[in-house]
C-alpha cells in the first residue's frame, strides 16, 4: 500500500516523536492529580493497580492509537473512518473520534483552570510570598485563590491564549523544541524536591503510604479512578496520541517507542508522588486533602528550603510547562479535524475553538465559588467534568479502541504497522488488545455499577 501524507506535517523523527508525545503524556495528571488521587485512595494498592493498567491496559492501547493514526494520516475522526473503510467495515467508525475529541474539550475546560492556578503559583513564588510559610496558612492562601473568581478567571484566560498561539503556529515549530529542553529540566527540578522530602523526616512513611500493599483497602470504585487515572496520565482514549501517531514517521518502530513513553510518565508520576507525600507526613497534612493537594505542601517544601524562592518559581514553571505541552495535545484532534472538513487556516480555526473552551472553562472555575452551589450528580462542576471524563470518556473510547483494533482490523493491517519482528510479541499484544484490555475496562464498569446499585 502506498504510504498517506499527512496535511498538517509529520515529525523529522521518531525521537521528536517521542518527545511530543511524552509532552502530552507528562501533565498535570503525574504532578497535581496522581499524588492526589492515590491520597484519597490509601495510597499502596491503588498505586499497584494503576501501575498494572499501565503496562496491560495503557501500553496496548496506545500502541493501537499509534498504528491507527499512522495508517490513517489523518485526525482522529477521519482516521478512525479511514481505516475503518480499508479494512473492509462501515465508516461509522469515526464515531469514537467523534466521542473523543469532545471529551477532548471537556478535559481541557477543567485542565485550564488548575493550569491558571499553577500560573498564580509561578508568580506567587516569583514574588516570595511563601517565605517561611507553614502548612496552615499555605493552605489559607490556596483557599483564598479559589475564592476569587476573577484571579482564576485571568490565569484560566492566559493559559487558553498560549495554548491556542501554539497549536495556531503548528505542532511543528516551536513545540519540538521546547519540549527538547522542558522535560529534563522539570526532571532535575523534581529529584531535588525529592532531596528535599528525603532530608524531611517523614521520608520511610511517605514512600511506606506510597507503596506499602494492603488489598483491603481496595474499593471498586478505586479501582475505576485508577483505570481512568491510567488513561487520562497516558493521553489515551481521546485522540491525542492518534494524532500524534498520524504525524510519525513510517519507519519508527510503534513498540518500543511507546514502552519509552509509557515508562517516562510512569517515573514522573511516581518521583513527583515521593517528593510530595514525605512533605505531607512530616507536616501532619491530610493525604486524602484532594485538588489542593500539591498546592499546600509544595510551597510548604520550598519555604523552608535554601535557595527555595527561586527553585519553587522554576518549577512551578516547569509544571505550567508541562501542562501546556499537554493541554495542546487535547485540542489538535479537533483543530485538524476543523481543518480537514472545513479547509480552514489553523488561526481562525483556534480561535473558534478557544472560545469554546474559554467559556467551558468559566463554567468549572466557578464550582469554587459563585457557582458552589450547583451540583451534577452530587458533584460541583469542575468534579464533575473531572468525574466523567477520566472514568467514563476516557475508558470507554480506550475500549472502542481495543475493540476496533482487536477486531475488527485484520492481521494485515495491524502486522504491517506494528512491524514487531518477533512473533511471540505480536501475539502478546493481540491478546492484551482483544482480550486482556476490553475485559478488564468492561469488568469494571460492570463490577462499579453492581456496587452503586446494590
Ligand atoms: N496526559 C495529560 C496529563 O497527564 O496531564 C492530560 C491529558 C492530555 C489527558 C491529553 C488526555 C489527553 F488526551
Amino acid at each position: 500500500m502506498k504510504d498517506r501524507q499527512n496535511i498538517h506535517g509529520s515529525w523529522a523523527s521518531r525521537w521528536v516523536f517521542i518527545m511530543a508525545a511524552t509532552g502530552s503524556a507528562v501533565g498535570l495528571g503525574n504532578i497535581w492529580k496522581f499524588p492526589y488521587i492515590a491520597g484519597q485512595n490509601g495510597g499502596g494498592a491503588f498505586v499497584l493497580v494503576y501501575l498494572l493498567f499501565i503496562l496491560a491496559v495503557g501500553v496496548p492501547i496506545m500502541m493501537a492509537e499509534v498504528l491507527v493514526g499512522r495508517r490513517g494520516r489523518q485526525s482522529p475522526i477521519n482516521s478512525m473512518r479511514e481505516v475503518a473503510m480499508e479494512a473492509g467495515h462501515a465508516p461509522g467508525w469515526s464515531v469514537v473520534g467523534w466521542v473523543g475529541a469532545l471529551a477532548g474539550f471537556l478535559i481541557f475546560s477543567f485542565y485550564s483552570v488548575v493550569a491558571g492556578w499553577v500560573l498564580a503559583y509561578v508568580a506567587a513564588m516569583g514574588n516570595g510570598e511563601f517565605l517561611d510559610i507553614g502548612s496552615e496558612q499555605a493552605s489559607k492562601v490556596f483557599s483564598r485563590l479559589l475564592a476569587d473568581p476573577q484571579a482564576l478567571l485571568i490565569w484560566h484566560s492566559v493559559f487558553v491564549v498560549l495554548v491556542m498561539t501554539v497549536l495556531m503556529g503548528g505542532v511543528n515549530k516551536g513545540l519540538e523544541r521546547a519540549t527538547k529542553i522542558m522535560m529534563p529540566a522539570l526532571f532535575v527540578l523534581l529529584l531535588l524536591l525529592l532531596g528535599y522530602s528525603m532530608t524531611s523526616g517523614s521520608f520511610g512513611e511517605g514512600l511506606e503510604f506510597l507503596f506499602h500493599f494492603d488489598p483491603s483497602e481496595l474499593s471498586w470504585d478505586a479501582v475505576l479512578v485508577a483505570l481512568g487515572h491510567s488513561f487520562f496520565t497516558l493521553s489515551l482514549g481521546m485522540g491525542s496520541i492518534m494524532a500524534y501517531g498520524s504525524y510519525m514517521p513510517k519507519n519508527a518502530s510503534i513498540g518500543g517507542t511507546v514502552l519509552t513513553i509509557a515508562a517516562l510518565d510512569t517515573i514522573v508520576a511516581l518521583v513527583a508522588g515521593m517528593a510530595i507525600f514525605p512533605i505531607v507526613f512530616a507536616n501532619s497534612l491530610d493525604p486524602g486533602a484532594g485538588p489542593g493537594l500539591m498546592f499546600i505542601t509544595l510551597p510548604v517544601a520550598f519555604g523552608h528550603m535554601p535557595g527555595g524562592q527561586v527553585f519553587g518559581f522554576l518549577f512551578f514553571v516547569l509544571v505550567a510547562l508541562a501542562a501546556w505541552t499537554s493541554a495542546i495535545s487535547l485540542m489538535e484532534p479537533g483543530v485538524a479535524w476543523m481543518v480537514e472538513r472545513f479547509g480552514l487556516k489553523r488561526g481562525p480555526v483556534c480561535i473558534m475553538l478557544g472560545m469554546v473552551v474559554w467559556l467551558l472553562g468559566i463554567a468549572a472555575l466557578s464550582s469554587f465559588n459563585f457557582g458552589s452551589d450547583i451540583a451534577l450528580f452530587g458533584m460541583n462542576i469542575f468534579d464533575f467534568l473531572d468525574f466523567i471524563t477520566a472514568n467514563v470518556f476516557l475508558p470507554l473510547g480506550g475500549l472502542f479502541v481495543a475493540v476496533f483494533t482487536g477486531w475488527i482490523l485484520n492481521k494485515k493491517i495491524t502486522g504491517n504497522e506494528l512491524a514487531i519482528a518477533n512473533p511471540l510479541y505480536y501475539l502478546a499484544w493481540s491478546v492484551m488488545i482483544r482480550y486482556i484490555a476490553p475485559i478488564a475496562v468492561a469488568a469494571i464498569f460492570i463490577f462499579n455499577l453492581i456496587e452503586k446499585l446494590g
